[in-house]
């Protein structure tokens, strides 16, 4: 009986399939009982490539992301429906059918009459670093169970996504210009992540650069066990903890000593000053750090030089002038030591307002004097210490 139920809802759901105009996606997921599914998920959409409708396959083997285009009559519905997943899910411009399928291999049908938009641009992925379905966000939190990423992490995964977007050109041109040695599967590139956190960015850099190929190998600090334990749990479900693990150490005192890259994307306050610190003295060929808060030189900006208390007697302005002191201050130093250094927006302001990244590439250029009186004469100006300074001649 539940064969015959079976079949009528799989040739139900051919037939929808089939009306390609009001199709938006079928989405494969989960394994019956004692059945192996090809793929982890499979996911189904029409798409428009030189005016004519394909149908797009996504799919993950639990670790990376293939996609392939078929002509609809191509297309192995019939086959994938029988290939033993638990959960069907058809959606239409005018409504959606859902199967699970139980453990005694009957199907429960849900359906609604909840209207979608068809999407037919067929490069959509292009324009996306991280395919939300993708199983390492999921993993991490971004994205929920079905693969959609959760509202509460859009932000974040912006944030992440725009980071990896000026990672790539940026690690190109340091490997070109010989900053970087290139990397080889026997030498990988080193990158760290410095306060890694919850690590969307560190496992972000991971997949997605071996996915282009570049044999990685990425370390995640966080002072916080309790990340490090989630992240190194997270990488062996990945599979990929040979090439990428969690230490619960301070950034400043981190039994790591070298690193191509040094990355980190809002470590609090001064740890980001700890992150440049290490990234100078392990002479990582390439930083890319988007600061966190700055309450160092705020809470030194206690003289204030005439004529700038016209700045800073509003309290907003003080704390937004404290931190472009404290970023200028910052750059100058790399400058100091052989870096060079520019400041960038790195996402829109509506995604964060820490949204300011430090670029800087170690080309061993001296820097010349005037720059070392520039920044003599700024602190000297501001009866300021830089945090970083400070770590830097201990
Ligand atoms: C605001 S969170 C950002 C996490 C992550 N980079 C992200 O963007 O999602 C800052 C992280 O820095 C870590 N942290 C702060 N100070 C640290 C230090 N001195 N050494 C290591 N980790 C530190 C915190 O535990 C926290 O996980």
């Amino acid at each position: 009986m539940s064969n015959d139920q079976l079949e009528g809802i799989f040739s139900e759901i051919e037939s929808l399939f089939g009306a390609h105009q009001s199709l938006v996606r079928v989405v494969l997921s989960g394994r019956r009982r004692n059945m192996q599914t090809p793929h982890e998920r499979i996911d189904m959409r029409p798409v428009l490539i030189k005016n004519s409708m394909q149908i797009q396959l996504t799919y993950s083997d639990g670790r990376a992301m293939t996609t392939k285009n078929y002509a609809p009559a191509d297309t192995p519905l019939p086959s994938l429906l029988r290939a033993g997943y638990a959960n069907i899910l058809l959606e239409q411009t005018c409504g959606s059918v859902s199967v699970r399928i139980t453990k005694k291999g009957e199907p429960l049908i849900h359906r609604t009459s909840e209207k979608k938009e068809q999407v037919l641009e067929h490069d959509r992925t292009k324009s996306r670093l991280l395919e939300p379905s993708d199983p390492f966000l999921i993993a991490v939190g971004i994205s929920d169970k079905e693969g959609n990423l959760k509202p509460s992490k859009a932000d974040k995964y912006r944030q992440v996504e725009e980071f990896l977007r000026l990672l790539t050109p940026a690690l190109a041109s340091a490997i070109s210009a010989g900053h970087i040695p290139a990397p080889s599967q026997e030498k990988p590139l080193t990158i760290v992540d410095l306060g890694c956190g919850h690590a969307y960015l560190t496992f972000a850099a991971h997949q997605y650069l071996r996915g282009q190929g570049l044999p990685v190998s990425v370390i995640g600090i966080d002072v916080r066990t309790a990340s490090r334990d989630r992240n190194n749990e997270i990488a062996k479900q990945l599979g990929i903890s040979g090439s990428i693990e969690f230490r619960a150490e301070e950034i400043a005192d981190t039994s790591l000593t070298k690193a191509d890259v040094a990355i980190a994307l809002h470590a609090c306050d001064t740890a980001t000053d700890d992150a440049i610190a290490w990234a100078i003295n392990a002479g990582s060929g390439l930083a890319l750090i988007a600061p966190c808060c700055h309450h160092d030189i705020q809470a030194q900006m206690n003289e204030i030089p005439e004529p700038w208390s016209m700045m800073t007697r509003n309290g907003i302005m003080k704390e937004r002038l404290g931190d472009l002191l404290t970023d200028a201050l910052r750059m100058q130093i790399m400058k100091l030591h052989g870096y060079r250094v520019e400041a960038i927006e790195f996402i829109g302001g509506e995604h964060t307002p820490r949204n300011l990244m430090i670029r800087a590439v170690k080309t061993g250029a001296t820097a010349d004097s005037a720059e070392q009186q520039r920044y003599e004469q700024m602190i000297s100006l501001w009866k300021i210490k830089p945090a970083l300074a400070a770590l830097l001649s201990r």
